[in-house]
């Protein structure tokens, strides 16, 4: 009887609901109420991610389980979770925005990415996530249909907070600066805020192209995190 209880327990996503989604609650004296299940929560949160771009692997780059271990770490975290404090405050002024720069592996997308689900599941402010180098390579392959790439433009100049994922990854041409220009300069005119990360310094970002760099930078001054040096890498960290 047992393994029979067990066996029809696993037929279900979810056994405690039984995947209704619900589940009735008894209350001493009173009427039983109906509540929703906590699995439900976590298809909410997936369906949200989801909409921003964001796949559940990658939503699980919190703040709980970014490690500090140095004081790079403890200053780069310490700056995340203050922009975020701070966001209701600052979100319509001209320093609005966040920048994580410099070393490979350090955390700059866990941290990002930490903030995005943060925003989107206690905030619920929409984010969008644009891993840049896709990004910019699907927008090159529609310019010619202008219609579909003003519609793909928009989506990323409109976000509420827009988080632009290694900006100038790979090879850069005129081209991805003048759609990078189309996206930072429209999010700038209208104080809208990004998280970006880069492996380049506000210097190389300013040489690659003055208008998008000195945009960007105006706009994450408050909270930069520039983070040199190979011990940083956290894949080549020894434990
Ligand atoms: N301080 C840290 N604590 C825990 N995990 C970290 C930390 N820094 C980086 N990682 C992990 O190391 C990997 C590389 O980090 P990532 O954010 O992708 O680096 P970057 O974007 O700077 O190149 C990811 O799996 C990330 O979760
Ligand atoms: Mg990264
Ligand atoms: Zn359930």
């Amino acid at each position: 009887m047992k393994n029979e209880q067990n066996s029809r327990k696993n037929l279900y996503k979810c056994p405690v609901c039984k995947d209704t989604g619900f589940i009735i609650k008894e209350v001493e004296g009173s009427q039983p109420i109906m509540q929703r299940c906590k699995c439900q929560e976590i298809e909410i949160a997936k369906k949200i991610w989801i909409k921003a771009g964001i796949n559940p692997e990658q939503a699980k780059q919190t703040f709980s389980s970014y490690k500090i271990y140095n004081d790079i770490t403890k200053y780069a975290k310490d700056t995340a979770i203050k922009y975020y404090k701070d966001f209701e405050n600052i979100k319509k002024d001209r320093h609005n925005s966040i920048a994580f720069l410099g070393q490979v592996g350090s955390g700059k997308t866990h941290l990002s990415l930490a903030l995005a689900v943060n925003f989107l599941e206690k905030k619920r402010i929409s984010v969008v996530y644009m891993p840049y180098r896709d990004v910019i390579t699907s927008i090159k392959q529609n310019m010619l249909d202008k219609e579909y790439y003003a519609k793909q433009l928009s989506k990323y100049q409109t976000a509420k907070v827009l988080l632009i994922d290694d900006l100038y990854k790979g090879k850069i041409t005129e081209s991805d600066i003048n759609i990078m220009f189309e996206i930072v300069n429209y999010r700038y005119l209208n104080y809208l805020p990004i998280i970006v990360s880069s492996e380049f310094t506000i210097e190389r970002l300013l040489n690659f192209d003055e208008a998008v760099g000195s945009r960007i930078y105006e706009m994450c001054k408050k909270y930069i995190v520039q983070i040199e040096g190979k011990e940083n890498n956290y894949r080549l960290r020894e434990e």
